[in-house]
């Protein structure tokens, strides 16, 4: 088996700098060279101020301090660590195609194709290329049909090694993988190549947990236990709006049922909706593949999940507007949370996006506090969605910095990230402050339903009429 002593990984995202920082610390042999194209993420990876980060994960910064310029390397010199890598990870983005054939659904495989083609410029001798990011079942059939033209001899080996962290939990889910998916052609040198990246993961996981499996199979199953994860919460998202018109209690029913081994407890909490980078992107992929198979039903089915997200966003601003008398004009509502999830500062396919633009088209007025997104971050989000102008949003719509501040005189105030700071807060100072009646949409079921009903507040909490 090929001696690993140089990794590189193209693209220093959310995975790619994670994970690449996990495996140097724990390989502490190999050099390990992350390389963008985006030259200020860069600069923020090897910013001295640890806080600095292009990433907020808890664990994150402590790994990279230790590892940085010791094994661990932030470059845009992406030919040089080609060059020098025996194995390539190719982690860059893959979203929602915006144009042309499969606008709106299929992936965007234009950035993995142009990491393939550099491989293939740069590369003097054999090279092991790992997918990391999450692409349609057949494209490494597309990257080895790219790299095997090159011309110069060398022979390039891919693997599909589809990544199952979990921001907001990312170094804890690294370092404690469930299991690790390899997949690789069946030839000796496939099969090599599969023990080779294996190696690197036995170096902290036991190695019943690192699966190997055909390519295809492997690039399937990343799209499939996305799908799976999603449709469990659409599933209990769906029954939340059930719950309110019945007077049944949605937590009582995710708990009635994880009870069942055979369901289990995980992924049962009704929410504002499902958000982050991938759950939208990797199902509309799978509806597509189907529905380019002929399998009509197969992606009706799957479409559905994004239905009802949709649904459960939508649901949650309209009964914010019906509760505060059909009228949410120039009045002040708080958003509290911005981020798809607690944890991080991601914010792709927030629900929290969704929600304050339902309420902007109705001219409400809007303050966000987030303990760690940007306000330039939350502009950009609103910007991107063309829904009016950009003076617009910034007229409509604030960032306070003080979640105390920003609810002074305010008549409503919505959850839309669970931050655990929120469960904190001197909810009868808030109470005293705000305009009466004083509303609260829990969209996280954060809070405490009869503490908040005492403190006099007018309280919703999503799944409970
Ligand atoms: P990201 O947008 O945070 O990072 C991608 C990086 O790749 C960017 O910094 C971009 O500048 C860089 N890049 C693009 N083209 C490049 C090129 N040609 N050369 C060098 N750098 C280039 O994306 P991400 O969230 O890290 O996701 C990456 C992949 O991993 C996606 O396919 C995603 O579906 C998958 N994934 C993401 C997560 C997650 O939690 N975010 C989890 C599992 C899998
Ligand atoms: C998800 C998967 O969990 C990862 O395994 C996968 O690698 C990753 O997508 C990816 O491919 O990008 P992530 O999106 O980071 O990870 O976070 P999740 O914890 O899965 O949460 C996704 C969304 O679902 C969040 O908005 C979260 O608030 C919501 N959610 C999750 C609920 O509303 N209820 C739940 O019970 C669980």
């Amino acid at each position: 088996m090929k001696k690993i002593t140089h990794i590189c990984c193209i693209g220093a995202g959310y995975v790619g700098g994670p994970t690449m920082s996990v495996i140097a610390s724990q390989c502490p042999n190999i050099k390990v060279t992350v390389v963008d194209i985006n030259q200020q993420r860069i600069d923020s990876w090897n910013d001295d101020n640890l806080d600095n980060l292009p990433i907020f994960e808890p664990g994150l910064k402590e790994i990279v301090g230790k590892a940085r310029n010791m094994n661990l390397f932030f470059s845009t010199e992406v030919d040089k660590a080609i060059d020098e890598a025996q194995i390539i990870f190719i982690s860059v983005n893959t979203p929602t195609k915006t144009y042309g054939k499969g606008k709106g659904q299929a992936a965007d495989l234009k950035f993995v194709e142009l990491c393939a083609r550099n491989i293939a410029k740069v590369a003097k001798d054999d090279k092991i290329v790992v997918e990391k990011s999450t692409l349609p079942v057949r494209t490494a059939s597309a990257i080895k049909s790219i790299l095997q033209h090159t011309g110069n001899k060398v022979n390039f080996e891919i693997l599909s090694n589809p990544e199952f962290l979990a921001e907001g939990t990312a170094i804890e889910d690294l370092l404690n993988a469930d299991r690790v998916l390899i997949g690789g052609d069946d030839t000796p040198s496939g099969q090599e190549a599969k023990d080779t990246l294996s190696s690197i993961y036995e170096h902290w996981l036991p190695k019943e947990r690192i699966l190997q499996t055909n390519v295809w199979s492997s690039e399937l199953s990343k799209l499939v236990a996305n799908a799976f994860l999603a449709q469990r919460v659409s599933s209990i998202n769906t029954i939340s709006a059930l719950c309110e018109k019945t007077d049944a209690n949605i937590q009582e029913i995710s708990r009635a049922i994880g009870y069942d081994s055979r369901i289990g407890s995980k992924f049962l909490n009704a929410s504002v909706g499902f958000g982050g980078s991938c759950f939208q992107k990797d199902i509309l992929n799978l509806v597509y593949i189907a529905r380019s198979y002929g399998l009509t039903e197969v992606a009706d089915y799957w479409e559905q999940v994004i239905i009802a997200n949709d649904y459960q966003k939508s649901r949650f601003a309209e009964h914010i507007i019906s509760s505060l008398y059909n009228t949410i004009s120039g009045k002040k509502i708080v958003l509290y949370g911005w981020a798809f999830k607690k944890d991080t500062n991601d914010t792709r396919e927030s629900p929290a996006i969704a929600v304050a633009d339902a309420l902007l088209d109705e001219n409400a007025e809007i303050i966000v506090y987030d303990p760690k997104v940007t306000a330039d971050r939350i502009y950009a989000d609103l910007d991107y969605l063309g829904t009016r102008s950009s003076e617009e949003n910034r007229k409509l719509l604030t960032v306070c910095n003080d979640p105390m501040d920003a609810t002074k005189e305010a008549h409503a105030i919505a959850i839309l990230t669970e931050w655990d700071e929120f469960k904190n807060y001197d909810w009868k100072s808030i109470h005293e402050q705000m305009l009466k009646p004083a509303f609260v949409f829990d969209g996280r079921r954060l809070l405490d339903k009869e503490k908040m009903d005492s403190l006099g507040f007018n309280y919703y909490k999503i799944g409970q009429s």
